[in-house]
C-alpha cells in the first residue's frame, strides 16, 4: 500500500521513520487516512506503509498469514513476519528514508514483539536480535501506540465486518485471552519509553490525527 504523497514544496534534511501500532480495531486506518492527508496539507512528503504487506513479497506471505491454510508454529510464524520486515526494510523503507521522506508503517517490530511474543510465548530477546538484523540496526523515530482496551475494539472489529458481511480474519478471531496478552504487551513495551506518543483510541480518528499530526511537525520542524 506504499502511496507516494510527495510534495515538492518541504524539503527535510533527512528521512524520518514512524511505526504505528495498536491491537486489532484500535482504529490504525481510519487514523492513518486522516494522518496522511493533513502532512500531505501541510506540503510534507509523506510515504504510507505496512507491515506485513508493503512490498510484492510481503503482499504474498500477508496472504499466508491472514489465510493460515496451512499450519505454522509460532517460531515459524515470526519468522515469515521478519521475512516481510527484511524486504520492507530492504527495499522500500531504506531508499525512502535516504530519499528524506517521512516514512509511516501501518505496524512495525513492536507488533512482533508484542504478538509473536507476548501473545505465542517467544522469546523477546531473540525476537529483538532478528528485527534489529531485518532492519539493518534501524529504529523508529516516533512510535504513535493507539491504545484501546480490548472489548472496544473486538466490539468494533465485529461491527465493521457484520457492515462488511465479511468474516473476521483469523488473528482477529484469536481467543479473548489472546487479545489480553496482546493488550497488556503493548502496554508494557511502551511504558515508559520516550520514542512513543500515545494515543486515545476512544477519541475520534479526526482528534487522533490531529495529536499525532502535531507530534510529527514538531518533530521533524526541529
Ligand atoms: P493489520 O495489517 O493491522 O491488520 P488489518 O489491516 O487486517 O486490520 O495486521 C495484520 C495482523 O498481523 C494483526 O493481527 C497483527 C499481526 N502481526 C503480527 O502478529 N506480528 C507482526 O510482526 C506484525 C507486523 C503483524
Amino acid at each position: 500500500m506504499s502511496q507516494n504523497h510527495n510534495s515538492a514544496n518541504f524539503k527535510l534534511n533527512r528521512g524520518f521513520l514512524i511505526a504505528v501500532e495498536g491491537i486489532d480495531g484500535a482504529g490504525k486506518s481510519s487514523l492513518l487516512t486522516i494522518l496522511t492527508s493533513l502532512l500531505t496539507t501541510q506540503n510534507l512528503p509523506v510515504i504510507l506503509t505496512r507491515e506485513p504487506g508493503g512490498t510484492p513479497l510481503g503482499q504474498k506471505l500477508r496472504q499466508i498469514l491472514q489465510e493460515r491454510a496451512v499450519p505454522a508454529c509460532a517460531k515459524a510464524e515470526y519468522l515469515l513476519f521478519a521475512a516481510d520486515r527484511a524486504e520492507h526494510f530492504e527495499t522500500v523503507i531504506i531508499p525512502q528514508l535516504k530519499l528524506n521522506q517521512i516514512v509511516i508503517s501501518d505496524r512495525m517490530a513492536d507488533s512482533s514483539l508484542v504478538y509473536q511474543g507476548y501473545g505465542r510465548g517467544l522469546d523477546l530477546t531473540k525476537l529483538k536480535f532478528v528485527n534489529q538484523w531485518a532492519m539493518n540496526n534501524l529504529t523508529p523515530d516516533l512510535v504513535l501506540y493507539l491504545r484501546l482496551d480490548p472489548a472496544t475494539a473486538y466490539a468494533r472489529l465485529a461491527q465493521r465486518a457484520q457492515i462488511l458481511k465479511t468474516e473476521l480474519s483469523s488473528f482477529e478471531k484469536e481467543k479473548s485471552d489472546f487479545a489480553a496478552r496482546i493488550a497488556q504487551g503493548f502496554d508494557q513495551i511502551f511504558a515508559n519509553r520516550s520514542d512513543v506518543l500515545i494515543l486515545d483510541g476512544v477519541l475520534t480518528s479526526a482528534e487522533l490525527a490531529q495529536q499525532a499530526a502535531a507530534k510529527i511537525l514538531e518533530l521533524v520542524k526541529n
